[in-house]
């Protein structure tokens, strides 16, 4: 496949601290590392989200992160806490649409539970797809061999999405724990083959930059 070609429907191209996503619908979006200013972004985000996505993505309903939440969410050094957000590049202010993250095992660095959000008008464009493809390719420009989700049971739609891309059920309670071996390789799913030129496109816009930001950043 030509990786300059639509992929998912969705198109992407480099920028100066990131990379330019164009959606489904055309929408454009600014994919970037997190840093300790996004905290109103994330809170913004949370007033974006429905009572169910909240519950989806934390397991309670909450109005508002705590400070020490925002905190954690926030400033990470981006090796053993990885996120990387999406914001709207057209509004000065960058509205937060959608983050994700990625956060290693401290006794088995090279697994790393990962957890994503988009805020809910955005849902169904495959803003969801990018920001996993994002974090597929930082983990492998990390050395991270395997990611894993920890999901409600209620939640079938993610389940189903994560095991047409590969992961792989290892414990079923009221929560799913999915385990995603990146040195499996692709399933050969429409989905994931798609997903696969997804990532492939990120990978040749980002090159070896993230690994250079995060030399650059000063020690949190
Ligand atoms: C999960 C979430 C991030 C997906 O974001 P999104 O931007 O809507 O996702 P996309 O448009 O990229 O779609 C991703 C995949 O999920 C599928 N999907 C998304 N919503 C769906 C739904 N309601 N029903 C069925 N499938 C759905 C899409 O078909 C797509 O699969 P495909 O590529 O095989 O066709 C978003 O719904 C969300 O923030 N949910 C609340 C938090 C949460 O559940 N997080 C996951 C656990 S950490």
């Amino acid at each position: 496949m030509d990786l300059g070609d639509w992929s998912h429907g969705v198109r992407v191209e480099a920028a100066e601290r990131g990379f330019l996503a164009w959606l489904r619908d055309g929408t454009s979006v600014l994919l970037r590392p997190v840093g300790a200013d996004d905290k109103m972004r994330i809170e913004e985000g949370l007033s974006n989200m429905s009572p169910r996505s909240i519950y989806y993505r934390f397991g309670r309903q909450m109005k508002r992160l705590s400070d020490r939440e925002l905190q954690y969410f926030t400033e990470v050094d981006q090796v053993q806490h990885i996120a990387w957000c999406a914001v709207d590049p057209a509004d000065p202010s960058e509205t937060g649409l959608g983050i994700g993250r990625l956060i290693r095992e401290p006794d088995r660095p090279a697994r790393a539970e990962f957890a994503l959000t988009v805020i809910d008008p955005y849902h169904g464009l495959g803003l969801g797809t990018v920001l996993l493809a994002t974090l597929k390719t930082l983990a492998e420009l990390q050395e991270i061999e395997i990611l894993r989700a920890c999901v409600l049971a209620e939640n079938h739609a993610v389940i189903a999405w994560f095991q047409r891309l590969g992961a792989r059920l290892v414990d079923s309670d009221c929560q799913v724990i999915l385990d995603w071996d990146l040195r499996d390789g692709s399933p050969d799913t429409c989905s994931a083959q798609r997903f696969q030129a997804l990532s492939q496109q990120i990978r040749q816009v980002l090159g070896e930059r993230p690994t250079r930001w995060i030399e650059e950043v000063e020690p949190l």
